[in-house]
């Protein structure tokens, strides 16, 4: 049965979402995810204050492209008009639908008071959402954990009284507040959340999904409608079609080659110079190489120059000695 949020998001039999991600989500990494098959992608978090005051910053991570759709744009904040003006604005750029972060355990200034705090206050989360909702015509959907600890695990009341003010999914990751990326994630929550009979919108699972052998464990076991994918996507954005192949065909792909490797780490590096500016685009493209290439032999060598290197053509010619080197037949 295809999932569906709000009338207009068709997103197919058990869609795969990739996880908003601070730094990561932006658009040069959509875009290899996108070509590897993920159904639905967000932006990073976008700080409301920043939206209103027009930071640069802010309003540059609101850049989405029509080849992303459907895409959604996170935002999050701890005042309720301030939430509500930065919908509005987030929605002028028109992106398919908006999602509020309550899942962030940071507490920087930007955070304080926002993000996984509002697990702490169940009314400001209600009233913050119903104002979201009613300040946009697009559909609204939430993010956020398990509770604030191991005391308070809430989120099935969450679930309950945010569905009640019109959002239209939840993505649960299964972590508390207090365990930050810690321990393992538990689904069994979210699996309570999901059996709800008063539970109408799709639940989508996240936490810990790295292979396609626990996509697949996880699917059955806990009963979601789909699963965001954060960590084990970056530098391997062909976990998605991995996945998705599995679920169609009950057979495994085999993993990228090393020229496959590097045509993504080229797309990706050539969509971060276009979007960022060659120098912005290739600082923040160093961080991204390390995970490309995981696992093959000597690399670090070659990640060493990947990373001083601030010429493009240099960078090509280092990823063209490594194909070479290491998939002779294809170079
Ligand atoms: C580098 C990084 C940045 C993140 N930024 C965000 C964010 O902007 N918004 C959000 O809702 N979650 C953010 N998260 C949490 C992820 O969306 C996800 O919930 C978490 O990583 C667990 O999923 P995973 O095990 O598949 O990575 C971030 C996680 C990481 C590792």
């Amino acid at each position: 049965m295809s999932v569906k949020i709000g009338n207009h998001i068709d997103l197919g039999e058990f869609p795969l979402l990739l996880a908003p991600m601070e730094d990561v989500s932006d658009p040069p990494f959509r875009f290899v995810c996108k070509q590897n098959g993920v159904d639905m992608m967000y932006t990073e978090f976008i700080s409301s204050e920043g939206l209103i005051r027009a930071a640069a910053k802010s309003r540059q991570k609101l850049d989405i492209f029509e080849y992303e759709r459907p895409i959604g744009i996170q935002i999050f904040g701890s005042d309720i008009d301030t939430m509500r003006e930065a919908t509005v604005i987030a929605s002028q750029v028109g992106p398919d639908l908006i999602d509020i972060n309550y899942g962030c355990p940071v507490k920087n200034v930007a955070c304080r008071g926002a993000g996984a705090s509002l697990l702490q206050d169940i009314d400001k989360m209600t009233a913050m959402t119903k104002a979201v909702v009613e300040a946009t015509h697009l559909p609204v959907t939430v993010k956020t954990r398990l509770g604030w600890d191991d005391n308070t695990k809430n989120v099935y009341e969450v679930a309950e009284r945010l569905q009640d003010v019109g959002i239209q999914a939840l993505s649960i990751h299964g972590r508390t507040r207090s365990q930050l990326y810690k321990g393992q994630a538990d689904w069994h929550l979210i699996r309570e959340v999901k059996r709800n009979p008063r539970i109408r919108i799709p639940i989508f699972g996240n936490g810990d999904v790295d292979s396609v052998e626990k996509a697949a464990a996880w699917r059955m076991e806990y009963e979601v409608d789909g699963i965001m994918i954060g960590r084990a996507s970056i530098g391997y954005p062909w976990i998605f079609r991995e996945i998705k192949h599995f679920f169609r065909t009950g057979e495994y792909l085999s993993g990228p080659t090393i020229a496959e490797r590097i045509a993504v780490c080229r797309t990706h590096l050539e969509k971060s110079v276009a979007w960022k500016g060659e120098k912005t685009g290739i600082f923040e493209m160093r961080r991204h190489y390390a995970n490309y290439f995981k696992g093959i032999p000597h690399f670090k060598e070659y990640r060493m120059k990947l990373v001083s290197l601030n010429d493009i053509a240099d960078i090509h010619a280092v990823l063209d000695e490594i194909n070479e080197l290491f998939e002779p037949e294809v170079a």
